[in-house]
């Protein structure tokens, strides 16, 4: 059905601050006149009206994109990267009444007269049309029918609840210290909807970079709103036959993660700030002395001289080369903070030289806009321009030269200290790589194209690494550049669940990389928050600890008995506990690696809600306080307090507790979660891939463990490359897979590889259901070798047969 235009009435407005006043209700009626004609080109179908135009274009991802725009308001979008094809691909009908196109999943119909917009999913799942569109001075405000639907997910970082049915949300990149539940917009935009439930799913990307506003069933149940303070409206419409389906191609859309350097994924300790640098290194010594793994150190802005990005303190770092050469001989990784604001100082080499390139934003009048950060006055390049981002990449020369590993992005909302409304003034100015555009338009994507010159300048300088690039702020498409996290949170419960209700739902918008500031930015956490908080984190896709300035010690090992001391008391049971943790995140590493290259393939998130790999399971669309980690493990995380048990659902199939092997079958059960022990569960039928452990992933592990979670058939694989370059890229990787088969006349494991990588374990461990009959294996190699395995109990009723490790293994037969 289509409604033709109609009254749209929204009356909390969150678009009135900052964004224009869109306080009056919209008037019935198009606003860009009548329609004039109907042409079909290579690529689109273009409508003209009389002071406007409207395009739609296929994507061979089964993705609709539907323009409409007043004048000629349109612009190339910074999140797409995927081409629209070509129509003659396609079943497409296209007149003055109606256009429709025919897809795998559904019918999409565009009425150029009234401008309804609609999707009849095949499968009779609910529809969604768009039912009024109108622009005014003040922007476009846009309705859709949603036809029953009530599960809606995605957003972004979000602070709402997980089901997003009945909420507002605005997008508009915002820095809230200590933010709260509920506390909207934050750091991130990334305005992707996407409706799941077991009847099917669809997305609508709403790819327009203005402060713009959902009411997804807030005002009037059955309608989704929309608006945004300028621009196009422009809306993506992503089919599928469920949600991974859709999220998998919105990744095809907006590009995908690319691998991270494995250090990255390893645990990471930062703090604001650790310095002077014997403080440095003696916290590298702390973990190193007590056998706490640990890969990556951050260095916070007082590393700096005044704050000024891209220096060193000369008190506090005279000499940062050694500090580095040490702190890599002990086998970390350094990462240091680098804000946009740039000090408005002459004389200081970064400025003057942005000065002379001419990259900083500018005001109406010409000046440049001037805004204070953490060092005082500042200026800020204009990171929408090709030439600043290149200038800016080339900064980084400095910091790589003395072997700084990688980059945090912060501030770069961009927050600013003195303006009133925290950002720059609207109208700033910025030079996009065609025509200029008001801060208005762009701030939406300030921080994701700072993200962006980060790691193109950093491809350019050390073409064969792969680059860490952390950012706060970001939009769609912001994966392809940058790892992300969840700004300054809380020392609370409270905030341990609002982490993992925010990366659901990040997850599923394309960013697979996010993690949490562990045991939350601001306050202290007790040592239960921060062990809790930390077993969250070692199944989070970015692990590292991160805390304010003067907040107390936060090292795994400050949490004695008597309160957090700095650096000392390693024999408590609360470093026991922290260093088992950890120890757990390199024992998972194997995984955890697989994990981060399927994303990069795939798209899908690591850290995925339920409804994503259930998606007939009703249950599963409501599960908030869980989630799978990979295609392996699903993870039941205690988010409260003084408990030691948790209620846990299990999803289809039975799982066992990584911990003593315990069954659970699908349903609700309560589970035991002491301290240092999140509930976590192998799904039946997997292969777990796992490692002796290391101290950081600068170490070989000694160990690779295959674990056998069945005693009929199944198969597995997992991923490795050397961690650090591009070579995999060309062929340097192992991809290896594993089919394991058990009958009357025993077990046999089947190994296959693609690619020429040769990781350089020592011994390969098989973890098998233990039985009655004492077993023997014998590995035979494709060069004709034949060895016996040794045989060891494990725990959880595993019995383990111990081989050399060899990549030319071809079967292991156990009998
Ligand atoms: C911002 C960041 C925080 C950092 C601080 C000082 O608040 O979000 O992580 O420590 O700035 O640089």
């Amino acid at each position: 059905m289509f409604y033709g235009l109609i009254m749209l009435i929204w009356l909390n407005s969150p678009l009135n601050e900052n964004g224009g006043n869109m306080s009056a209700l919209p008037q019935i009626g198009s606003s860009i006149g009548s329609l004039k004609k109907v042409d079909k080109t290579q690529n689109a179908i273009i409508v003209d009206y009389d002071s406007g135009k409207s395009m739609v274009e296929i994507f061979k991802t089964g993705i609709v994109h539907l323009t409409i725009q007043r004048g000629n308001s349109s612009r190339k979008s910074f999140a797409v990267i995927e081409k629209p094809e070509e129509l003659s691909r396609y079943k497409v009908d296209a007149d003055k009444d109606r256009i429709s196109v025919s897809l795998k999943d559904g019918t999409v119909s565009y009425l150029p007269g009234t401008m309804g917009f609609s999707y009849f999913p095949k499968n009779g799942s609910n529809s969604v049309a768009l039912t009024g569109i109108r622009f005014d001075d003040s922007g476009l405000v846009a309705t859709f029918d949603i036809h029953g639907a009530r599960n809606f997910y995605g957003l972004g970082e979000k602070t709402l609840p997980f089901n997003k049915y009945g909420s507002r949300a605005t997008m508009w990149n915002s820095d809230f210290p200590a933010y709260s539940a509920r506390l909207d917009p934050l750091y991130e935009s990334i305005p992707l909807l996407l409706k799941a439930d077991t009847s099917g799913a669809y997305g609508l990307f709403f790819d327009n970079t203005f402060r713009s506003a959902f009411d997804i069933g807030a005002s009037d149940s059955d309608r989704l709103v929309y608006k945004a303070a300028g621009g196009a409206f422009e809306l993506y419409l992503i089919t599928g036959k469920n949600a991974a389906e859709v999220v998998q191609r919105f990744s095809e859309l907006t590009g995908k993660m690319p691998m991270p350097p494995v250090w990255a994924i390893g645990y990471q300790q930062s703090r604001w700030s650790y310095y002077p640098e014997q403080k440095v290194l003696d916290l590298a010594h702390g973990f190193r002395d007590r056998e706490i793994p640990c890969d990556v150190i951050y260095l916070d802005i007082n590393y700096m001289d005044e704050y000024k990005c891209f220096t060193w303190s000369p008190k506090d770092f005279p000499t940062p080369e050694n500090m580095l050469d040490t702190l890599h001989d002990l086998g970390f990784k350094v990462v240091t903070i680098i804000d946009p604001g740039i000090k408005d100082e002459k004389g200081y080499r970064v400025y003057d030289s942005g000065l002379n390139e001419n990259v900083f934003v500018k005001k109406t009048d010409g000046n440049y806009f001037i805004g204070q950060v953490w060092p005082g006055d500042c200026v800020f390049p204009d990171f929408l321009n090709e030439k600043t981002r290149k200038w800016w990449g080339e900064q980084y020369r400095f910091l790589l030269g003395y072997g700084v590993d990688g980059f945090w992005n912060d501030m770069n909302e961009p927050s600013v200290f003195n303006t009133s409304n925290k950002t720059f003034p609207l109208d700033a100015v910025h030079e996009l790589d065609s025509g200029t555009a008001e801060h208005s338009e762009v701030h939406n994507v300030y921080g994701m194209e700072m993200a962006r010159a980060t790691r193109e300048g950093l491809e350019k300088l050390e073409p064969n690494k792969r680059p860490l690039v952390l950012t706060r702020a970001s939009y769609a498409g912001g994966q392809r550049y940058a790892a992300m996290w969840t700004g300054d949170n809380f020392a609370s419960f409270a905030h341990l669940k609002l982490a993992l209700a925010m990366f659901l739902n990040i997850g599923v918008c394309g960013q697979p990389f996010i993690g949490s500031d562990v045991g939350g930015f601001i306050g202290n956490p007790d040592a239960e928050l921060f062990s809790r908080w930390l077993e969250f984190g070692c199944f989070s896709p970015f692990f590292r600890t991160h805390s304010v300035i003067n907040s107390a010690q936060r090292e795994p090992w400050a949490f004695c008995a008597g309160g957090a001391s700095a650096f000392g008391g390693d024999s408590c049971s609360f470093t026991k506990i922290n260093r088992e943790i950890i120890n757990r995140r390199y024992e998972m590493l194997p995984e955890i690696y697989t994990a981060f290259r399927n994303a990069s393939q795939d798209g899908l998130p690591i850290l995925r809600p339920l409804y994503l790999c259930f998606p007939d399971n009703e249950e599963a669309y409501k599960i908030s306080d869980e989630f799978l980690f990979g295609s392996n493990l699903l993870v039941a995380p205690v988010l409260d307090s003084g408990v030691v048990s948790r209620r846990v659902y299990f999803p289809d199939g039975t799982w066992s507790s990584i911990y003593d092997g315990q069954r659970f079958e699908s349903g609700w059960h309560e589970v035991d979660a002491p301290l240092g022990r999140t509930p976590v569960f192998v799904r039946d039928g997997a292969i777990l891939f796992t490692q002796s452990v290391i101290q950081s992933t600068s170490e070989q592990a000694d160990t690779l463990i295959l674990s056998v979670f069945t005693d009929t058939t199944t198969k597995g694989s997992t991923y490795f490359d050397d961690g650090e370059s591009m070579a995999y890229k060309s062929g340097d990787f192992l991809d290896m897979r594993v089919s394991y088969d058990s009958g009357s006349h025993g077990e046999l494991l089947r190994f296959s590889s693609k690619g020429e990588f040769k990781p350089q374990y020592k011994f390969l461990a098989i973890d098998m259901v233990e039985r009655t009959l004492p077993r023997q294996g014998v590995m035979k190699t494709n060069d004709g070798q034949e060895m016996k395995g040794k045989i060891s109990k494990v725990k959880n009723g595993f019995v383990r047969l111990t081989f050399p490790f060899s990549t030319k293994v071809e079967s292991i037969s156990v009998k």
